[in-house]
């Protein structure tokens, strides 16, 4: 099938076939998970998927192995595969922007590329200066600290690795790294006066060194530089698409990259400097190598074993067919505290849209919310609703078989606790009081990681990405593009203006009531 002329899930043949499964079998609490397991004892095995560094078990679900046949039929339908090969060959996956999507290419060795391109070439060797610099900045001790200034994808990648790596004791050595996203001042102005500006190396993050955020952020770390008598050039690195700008604004160093990769798709790129710089060369590369194989995988696995096609038809199943509006993830590790964020990104950002690539309405709910919170802190938050809300929200637990800080007793407790809560959930209990039921027959999925290492941490993160690329591809959406994030991009310069004493008449009254309590207070 050619890529270009796949149907949307809604208008495949097996569209109304698992319509019509769901409202057979499913419906009104249709099918109970417990009588499930109780029935088929090879449930467990089944529904269990292997892929580079993760387990995943899918069986406490609410599907059967016809509905999952009719998905995978489903995913056939749409040419998911047509389009898998179309990314990894550098065709136009993007079109509203008429690009490649070329993040796959920054971390392949060349393999999983059918295509030897120019990206993949200039992606090699500008990795090889990029790691150079990290290995040099981590052996000298010219700086203590580095602080990684960006947001959206030049933030919540990196970050949620460094973070992850830290804790389980990959990122040792060199300088302290840490993280300014927001253009709130709270943010950066706590972490300057703990830092000495000769000491301190700044990384402007930015794909369009255009972000508001990013570049104020800039100029007050600049002038925090400027006034201790340093100049801008030798405290300032840029990773950025823009190279122009970049060294316009002053930086003394830039690497750039291709326009090809998306924001939230940049952490394979000199975006990962940060992350480079925390964990070394070799762990750099291995976090590549991880991802790498990852999607190997997704671009050899038959479809029935693949598992980012098989996580992206559970997602369409859960919201679509059973219409659990919102997927709740708890990672049960302190390292993968983040990993909620960094998912709201990658998967609201990617695929919510209402448009098709045709620029049709599509007939579909689109994607659900993803939402959560580190486990077990997120148990004393909001799993009373999980367990005995009205709405039911498939909850997917993310478990790192092994701890590494070394405190006794800990982790076994900890992956204890997420195993007793994807229990609960499922079978419930009868209560003696209405307060006391708990209905049960409540989905969750568990990701099991062997530990949290570059590799795997590389791998779960491509995992979800093609996961992410997959569930797109089926909503028939591009997952590349975001001109959602631009209007308020807009207004923002015409309230400004109104804010400084500038004309307000062309806004509405709300806002400019709003703006005259501003205006009052400031
Ligand atoms: O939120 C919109 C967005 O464009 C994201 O896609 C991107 O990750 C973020 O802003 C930051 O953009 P940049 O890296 O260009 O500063």
């Amino acid at each position: 099938m050619n890529w270009q002329e796949r149907p949307r899930c809604d208008e495949a043949a097996s569209w109304p076939l698992l319509k019509a499964h769901h409202a057979a079998h499913f419906a009104a609490g249709g099918f109970d998970l417990r009588t499930a397991f109780e029935r088929d004892p090879g449930r467990a095995e089944r529904l269990a998927f292997e892929a580079p560094f993760v387990l995943a078990d899918l069986s406490k679900n609410r599907i059967d192995d016809a509905a999952l046949h009719l998905l995978l039929r489903l995913a056939r339908e749409c040419g998911v595969e047509a389009h898998r090969d179309a990314l990894f060959a550098g065709e136009r996956v993007n079109p509203s922007e008429q690009r490649a999507a070329t993040h796959v290419q920054w971390r392949a060795g060349g393999a999983a590329v059918t295509a030897a391109t120019s990206v993949a070439r200039d992606a090699s060797r500008t990795r090889r200066l990029m790691l150079a610099f990290a290995e040099e900045l981590r052996a000298s001790s010219a700086f203590d600290d580095v602080v990684n200034l960006g947001v959206g994808g030049s933030d919540l990648g990196p970050r949620l690795v460094v973070q992850a790596l830290r804790a389980s004791g990959h990122a040792r050595g060199g300088p302290r790294v840490h993280f300014v996203s927001n253009m709130d001042g709270h943010d950066l102005g706590e972490l300057l006066p703990r830092l000495a500006p000769e000491r301190t190396l700044f990384i402007i993050a930015s794909k369009s060194f255009g972000t508001a955020e990013t570049l104020r952020n800039a100029a007050s770390a600049r002038a925090w530089v400027e006034a201790a008598g340093r100049t801008a050039a030798d405290h300032f690195v840029a990773v950025s698409a823009n190279a122009p700008a970049a060294q316009a604004w002053g930086a003394g160093r830039c690497f750039g990259f291709d326009h090809g990769v998306g924001g939230r798709y940049s952490l394979w790129s000199p975006v990962g400097l940060v992350v480079a710089l925390a964990i070394g060369q070799a762990g750099f590369e291995s976090l590549l190598a991880g991802a790498h194989a990852m999607d190997e995988h997704f671009c050899q696995a038959p479809l029935a074993r693949n598992l980012p096609v098989l996580l992206a038809l559970l997602d369409l199943w859960h919201h679509e067919f059973a219409g659990h509006a919102s997927r709740c993830v708890a990672p049960y590790h302190h390292g993968l505290r983040r990993l909620p964020a960094y998912l709201q990104q990658l998967e609201m950002e990617s695929n919510g849209k209402r448009v098709d690539v045709q620029g049709r309405t599509i007939a579909s709910r689109g994607v659900a919310v993803t939402w959560g919170e580190v486990g077990s802190n997120a148990q004393h938050a909001f799993f009373q609703m999980l367990h005995q809300g009205p709405e039911v929200v498939p909850v997917e637990f993310v478990l790192v078989q092994a701890g590494s800080h070394g405190l006794p007793g800990h982790h076994p407790q900890l992956l204890v606790s997420a195993l007793a809560q994807a229990r609960a959930l499922m079978m419930g209990q009868a209560g003696d009081a209405p307060e006391r039921h708990f209905p049960g027959n409540r989905p969750s999925t568990t990701l099991l990681l062997p530990h949290l290492s570059p590799a795997s941490m590389g791998a779960l993160l491509a995992l979800y990405e093609q996961r992410t690329f997959v569930l797109g591809s089926l909503l028939g959406v591009n997952s590349f593009d975001q001109w959602g994030v631009e209007l308020g991009k807009r207004h923002a310069g015409e309230i400004f203006a109104a804010l400084q004493g500038g004309p307000a008449d062309a806004l509405d009254a709300s806002t400019r009531k709003l703006i005259a309590r501003l205006r009052d207070s400031g």
